[in-house]
């Protein structure tokens, strides 16, 4: 079986925990999703697709797990507000956290061509999403004495920067160091907070790169391949698991080890 595809099930000791996952409707968040349901966890799909997430609830359910979608933008106030609480009342609960919910890098503009709004929607979407999400999920987890909370950074960042793109640059440091200091205030309680920095991932989110741009990709990677949305899915479910009770505050690389960018 090639690298990245398949993989043995573990028992990481979260059976019958709920799990809410911003953009869970396709992509990392799916993936992620169908690796937190193969370990027994229940799933809320919030996504603005409301086609696609009801697609990965029937998904998710033929894994076995109560799974159900919940609509709305993951960065307006009110509706993160009214969607914590509708997945604590239909779910009985709220353990693990995952903020995926993004956009793409693209259009990408030179730091002086900059359009004011693109900036704002950029950070707005990434940063603002992952904040409200958090604020309203630690009571809950506080309330259980346990939680887990993964956010979603980028190699955009940890590599260093990308000329073209400091907007999306911005938003993935910023979720990096509000990740850090959420750990800090947290951990007392029985939370931990997390984030996660992928490389290139064959998601739609990738869906304007040219061939030759993705032969590029392929070529600077050490493993010479991108990654598949899988390995974010089991890494994540890592973070969620008892397994990294001692785990706080990290900023996982799944990259390869590329780690670094060429380009611009
Ligand atoms: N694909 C990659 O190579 C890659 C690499 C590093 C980081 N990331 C990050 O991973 C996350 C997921 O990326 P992906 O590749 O799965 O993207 P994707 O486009 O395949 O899926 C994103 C999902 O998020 C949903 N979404 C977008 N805005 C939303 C909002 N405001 N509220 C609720 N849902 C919203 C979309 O409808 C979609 O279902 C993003 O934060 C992205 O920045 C992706």
């Amino acid at each position: 079986m090639r690298d990245g595809v398949g993989g043995t099930q573990m028992d990481l000791g979260i059976k019958g925990r709920v799990a809410l996952i911003t953009g869970g409707a396709r992509g990392l968040g799916l993936a992620e999703a169908e690796a937190l349901a193969a370990e027994g966890v229940s799933i809320a799909v919030n996504d603005v697709d409301r086609d696609a997430a009801d697609q990965a609830v029937s998904r998710l359910k033929e894994l076995g797990v109560n799974a159900a979608a919940f609509i709305g933008d993951a960065a307006d106030e009110a509706v993160v507000v009214n969607l914590t609480k509708q997945v604590v009342g239909e779910l009985g609960r709220l353990d693990i956290l995952v903020n995926n919910a993004g956009i793409g890098a693209r259009p990408s503009y030179r730091v002086q061509d900059m359009p004011a709004d693109a900036w704002d929607r950029m950070v707005h979407i990434h940063m603002r999403s992952t904040f409200l999400w958090t604020r309203e999920a630690i009571p809950a987890m506080r309330s259980q004495g346990w939680g887990r909370i993964i956010n979603t950074s980028s190699m955009n960042y940890t590599g260093g920067g990308r000329a073209g793109v400091s907007h999306y640059v911005a938003a993935k440091a910023g979720i990096a160091g509000f990740t850090r200091t959420v750990a800090k205030e947290v951990g007392s309680y029985g939370i931990t907070a997390n984030a996660i920095a992928p490389g290139y991932v064959e998601t739609d989110l990738i869906g304007g790169f040219t061939s030759e741009m993705l032969a590029v990709v392929r070529e600077q990677n050490p493993l010479r391949r991108l990654c598949t949305p899988r390995e974010i899915g089991s890494a994540v479910a890592f973070l969620a698991s008892s397994n990294s009770a001692f785990i706080n505050g990290e900023l996982l690389c799944i990259d390869g080890g590329r780690r670094e960018f060429y380009w611009g």
